[in-house]
This record gives C-alpha cells, sequence and structure tokens, in this order.
C-alpha cells in the first residue's frame, strides 16, 4: 500500500491497540508499510482519511475494473444458491465494497466520510453471496459484520495457526468460489512460491 509519495506517520505513531496488533501478528517487513493504529479502529474513517485519502490509495479501482473484466459478476451472479466469497485480510471491507457491491473509490470514501456515514453500506450487493471475511484486527471484523459487509467474521492470525485451525480454514476456503486478498499476501508468511507455475494452474 502506498507509493513514492506515501507517508510514514503511521509507523512512528502507534497506539497500545497497534502495538497489541502487532504483537497478535502483524508482521513487520521492509516490503510494506505499516497501518497497524488504524486497522484496530472501531470504524473505517481513519482508513479513508489517513489512506484514501492522504496517500491516494486507488487500488479498490483496479481490483474492480479487473474483476469486471474478467467476466467474475457474471460468474458470481450465475453461482447456484448465491456466491461464496471469502475476502482474506479483509480489514474493514474496501476489497468486498469494490467487488461484491461495485462501489469505485469515490463511493468508498463518501460511505466512510464518517463515523454515522459507515454505519451500512450504500450500495446493495451486485449478485446473491455469502460473505466471509478474515482479518487480524477484530474491530476491523466487527465492523464489517455490524455494517452488512460479511455475513461470518473469522478474527485470526494467518502466521499462527494450530494444525486444526489449518485445517478448518482449508477445508472453508476450499468451498469458497472466490477468494480474493489485496494488499494482503506481503503479511503472510507464506509457506509455497507465488512465482511457482503450477501456481498458474490451481
Ligand atoms: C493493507 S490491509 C488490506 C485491506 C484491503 N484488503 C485492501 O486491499 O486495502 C492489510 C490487512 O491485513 C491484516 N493482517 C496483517 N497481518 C495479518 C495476519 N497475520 N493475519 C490476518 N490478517 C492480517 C491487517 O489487519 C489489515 O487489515
Amino acid at each position: 500500500m502506498g507509493g513514492a509519495n506515501s507517508k510514514t506517520e503511521a509507523v512512528c505513531c502507534k497506539t497500545e491497540a497497534a502495538m497489541a496488533h502487532e504483537a497478535k501478528g502483524a508482521a513487520i517487513s521492509p516490503k510494506k508499510q505499516h497501518f497497524d493504529d488504524i486497522y484496530v479502529e472501531r470504524t473505517p474513517v481513519a482508513f479513508k482519511t489517513r489512506i484514501m485519502d492522504s496517500l491516494d490509495y486507488v487500488c479498490d479501482n483496479y481490483t474492480k475494473s479487473e474483476f469486471e473484466r474478467q467476466g467474475l459478476i457474471e460468474f458470481c451472479a450465475g453461482v447456484q444458491g448465491g456466491c461464496k466469497f471469502l475476502d482474506l485480510c479483509c480489514c474493514f471491507g474496501n476489497t468486498t465494497m469494490a467487488l461484491v457491491h461495485g462501489m469505485s473509490v469515490a463511493e468508498i470514501k463518501a460511505n466512510w466520510a464518517d463515523d454515522e456515514a459507515c454505519k451500512k453500506v450504500a450500495k446493495p450487493r451486485l449478485f446473491p453471496a455469502t460473505v466471509t471475511g478474515v482479518d487480524l484486527s477484530a474491530s476491523a471484523v466487527a465492523y464489517g459484520q455490524s455494517a452488512g459487509l460479511y455475513d461470518t467474521g473469522i478474527q485470526c492470525d494467518l502466521n499462527k495457526w494450530s494444525a486444526a485451525q489449518q485445517q478448518a480454514m482449508g477445508a472453508l476456503m476450499a468451498e469458497q468460489d472466490v477468494l480474493c486478498a489485496t494488499a494482503a499476501l506481503v503479511y503472510l508468511e507464506l509457506t509455497f512460491n507465488l512465482a511457482d507455475p503450477q501456481l498458474e494452474q490451481v
């Protein structure tokens, strides 16, 4: 997240909640900026002002365009019984808003303008779906559920799984129609190589 003009303010102004979040598992990576104090807020308003506004974070517009270009809205709409959609490292749900609700960055920003506006999602889902949000931040997951973005919210540290948790998450992922993970994998200690050509076949 961020770019050449990215700010490092969040890194040096950690709240206790942010430090707890970090201690829980948000790995420090030299490749990635850290906004842990924002992820543990009760609402997405700081995410909107300090990331989307200040850093001109427009990633969701690209993700949305690519989702549309690949025909994935039609795919999701055609899933019998509703599309099972899982957003990994979902945070407050900006990716879900872009892909499941078809919202642009401008629309997400308007929806997250303040504590009142963000209580409900401004646009309905584009297709029948059961959405699961998975993230380290309990407050972000709780927000997503209360706003109606996630039907199911799972708070967990994806870098610290017991064998049983791994098995349960593996089974849950296997039953999804769509798995998405944006601005996410860099936080995770992956046990596979993303450059592995065999992955393209999956
Ligand atoms: C940059 S945000 C991504 C939000 C959204 N998907 C996007 O594209 O903007 C990264 C998210 O990863 C979560 N995260 C970091 N480390 C994690 C871990 N070990 N397990 C689960 N989630 C983690 C953070 O809490 C944060 O919500």
